[in-house]
């Protein structure tokens, strides 16, 4: 086991995703019931460079577990990927007196903590993305909470599709990966779920399955289409033109990072938050939280960022199939 560790610091970094607030209570109150001071790093590891950083204790992170977005702020820092970013970042840890830190975010944010441990600053790594897209687990702070506010907005837009016999193409995000899509497609019932990892650009055979559609009575057309393949209004246009059925693209955009986290992502949060506190308080270092096969486990940075992950092929053969129309005149 490696240094005594008597402070500690955490950060949120790259994309905000709601539950961070409850990991960082849960990172805060842990470390302290474990006897570790803890002071809280604004703006990611921009904030680190720029020496913002303020003490937390207990009452700091008070009235916090039911918000969306990161009491502590977070950013992308360029500066913070060269050589010189990362030792400016170690230094002023050092001078600060924090031994080890708590990094909230993406594979982006875990390299950042990869290089702070080789600059000799323990880290942990917490999964805090909307994504998914961390290839060692299961589950990442924010998706369960983007994909039931991305839901409920689809239900809505496909009401009015429905009333007016349009066909909606609805842009969910997801970076480069399609976890939010598909989610979304299955759990709305889309007629079409184009996932980066998956779509062939084959926009006939969309079209021509919306006008089987339409030939049998159906009334909307639900597409879900992913960020990763993005360009939902120049695709709108062309099924337009090529149907004749109006087509409306909306792009939900922002709305999807942020709100009230659910009580999932409220309890993972709380339990991985709460575990990357004692480890780092161990003495542990360039490991991150991940739920794998059920359990909550770590995993070094280094092995993790290695991992590899994609769409099961059995759950996107589903969404398919779960297409009545589809089911009907074949993929
Ligand atoms: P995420 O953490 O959600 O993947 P980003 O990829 O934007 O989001 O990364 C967040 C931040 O992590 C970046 O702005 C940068 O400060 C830091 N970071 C990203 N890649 C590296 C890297 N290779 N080395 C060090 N820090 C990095
Ligand atoms: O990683 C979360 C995410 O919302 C992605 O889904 C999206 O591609 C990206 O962040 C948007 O980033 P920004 O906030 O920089 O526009």
């Amino acid at each position: 086991m490696g240094k005594e560790i008597k402070k500690i610091g955490v950060l949120t970094s790259g994309g905000d995703a709601p539950g961070m607030n409850a990991a960082i209570r849960a990172v805060v109150r842990k470390a302290i019931s474990n006897g570790v001071e803890v002071v809280g790093v604004k703006k990611g590891y921009m904030g680190l460079l720029n020496n913002e950083i303020v003490p937390m204790d207990a009452h700091s992170v008070s009235d916090i577990i039911q918000r969306g977005g990161t009491i502590l702020g977070t950013a992308r820092c360029k500066e913070f990927t060269t050589e010189e970013g990362q030792a400016q970042g170690a230094e002023i840890c050092r001078q600060n007196g924090i031994d080890g830190m708590v990094v909230i975010g993406g594979d982006g944010s875990y390299r950042g903590a990869q290089a702070l441990s080789k600059h000799g600053i323990n880290t942990i790594g917490l999964p805090g993305t909307i994504d998914l897209d961390i290839s060692c687990t299961d589950y990442t702070i924010g998706f369960d909470t983007a994909i039931n506010t991305a839901m409920e907005a689809i239900d809505k837009v496909r009401d009015t599709s429905s009333s007016h016999e349009r066909c909606s193409i609805i842009e969910v995000m997801g970076r480069n990966a399609g976890y939010i899509a598909l989610w979304c497609g299955v759990a709305n019932g889309a007629e079409d779920i184009l996932l980066p990892e998956k779509y062939d650009f084959n926009e006939q055979k969309i079209i021509n399955n919306i006008i089987a559609n339409r030939k049998r009575g159906k009334t909307h057309h639900l597409i879900v289409n992913a960020e990763g393949i993005g360009h939902s209004t120049s695709m709108a246009r062309r099924i337009e033109a090529a149907t004749g059925i109006e087509t409306r693209a909306t792009i939900l955009g922002y709305m999807q990072r942020g709100g009230n986290p659910t009580c999932r992502d409220r309890y993972f949060a709380s339990i991985m938050g709460a575990l990357a506190a004692d480890i780092l308080c161990e003495g542990k270092t360039n490991r991150v939280i991940a739920y794998k096969n059920g359990e909550f486990v770590d995993y070094d940075i280094d092995e993790a960022l290695a991992m590899q992950k994609s769409i099961s092929d059995y759950e996107y053969d589903v969404s398919l199939a779960l297409s009545r129309s589809r089911m009907e005149i074949g993929k």
